[in-house]
């Protein structure tokens, strides 16, 4: 085990499966006070695997979309741990595939609900609770979809980029009082939600072409530059989008 956020207590939203998962394992083995939240299956035996091996985790369930539901974790990590000092917000999901003017506007709500307006409830009350105890990172997870789009999926990259218009806008306001706020911005990453996409052979090839290594990432790829911006290291990182995407946004 590393140290690099030894001393750290941190929250991570959307942490069961895929990218959140392996930052919660990443976060773990650089020693840090995990609070794990889980929104429908609680993941357990990652849990017990890191208390096993000498971390400190646990869970709490959240509704990123529904604002006592976030409150109420905070508090949690806070009645639990006394502070806050980093938290990830990846929560995040897809609405159906299709072009914008066929989209209900109950696809298009859900999407914000939890893509955006979820990030912003997140913020909102780790921010204030980073305020109470002298400062923060706030990782918020965007995608490549925070700068540029994809055919069909309107409301996830209306989210996405709305992330990274939170983000900046935060960035600036608390820098003063110590709390930094950046997107990590994956490419293509093989986990749940992108599943149905791997499965079909057409698919596949469409997607892993629009990156320069032509194949999806796995979420251990993309769970360093998570840590480095929990860190210390990124002392003067603020307000970035941290591309990790095989060059797909280069060309
Ligand atoms: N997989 C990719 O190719 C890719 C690319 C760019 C960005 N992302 C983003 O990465 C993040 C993680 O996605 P993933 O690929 O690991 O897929 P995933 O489906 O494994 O993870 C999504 C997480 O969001 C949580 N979640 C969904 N609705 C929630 C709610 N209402 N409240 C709380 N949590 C909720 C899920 O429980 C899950 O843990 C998402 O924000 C996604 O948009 C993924």
């Amino acid at each position: 085990m590393a140290d690099r956020l030894k001393g750290k207590t941190a929250l991570i939203i959307g942490a069961a499966t895929g990218i959140g998962e392996a930052v919660t394992r990443a976060f773990a083995a650089e020693g840090a006070t995990l609070v794990v939240s889980y929104h429908k299956a609680s993941p357990d035996a990652m849990v017990a695997e890191i208390n096993a091996s000498g971390g400190q985790a646990s869970t709490v369930r959240l509704d990123v979309g529904d604002e006592t539901s976030v409150k109420n974790a905070v508090a949690t990590v806070v009645e639990r741990h006394g502070r806050l000092d980093v938290a990830f917000n990846n929560a995040g999901i897809l609405a159906p595939i299709k072009p914008l003017a066929d989209i209900t506007a109950k696809e298009f709500d859900d999407t914000i609900r939890v893509d955006l307006r979820g990030t912003f409830l997140a913020m909102k009350y780790e921010i204030n609770q980073m305020l109470k105890n002298g400062g923060g990172s706030i990782i918020n997870t965007g995608s490549v979809g925070s700068v540029i789009a994809n055919a069909g999926l309107t409301p996830y990259i209306a989210s996405k980029h709305g992330v990274l218009g939170l983000t900046r806008s935060a960035a600036i306001e608390y820098a003063q009082q110590g709390i930094r706020v950046n997107v990590l911005a994956p490419g293509f990453v093989e986990t749940r939600m992108t599943a149905e996409w791997l499965v079909d052979p057409d698919l596949r090839a469409v997607m892993t072409a629009q990156n320069s290594f032509n194949r999806a990432s796995q979420p251990d790829e993309i769970a360093g530059m998570v840590v480095y911006l929990a860190s210390d290291e990124a002392s003067f990182t603020t307000g970035g989008i941290f591309l990790v995407d095989g060059a797909q946004t280069a060309i």
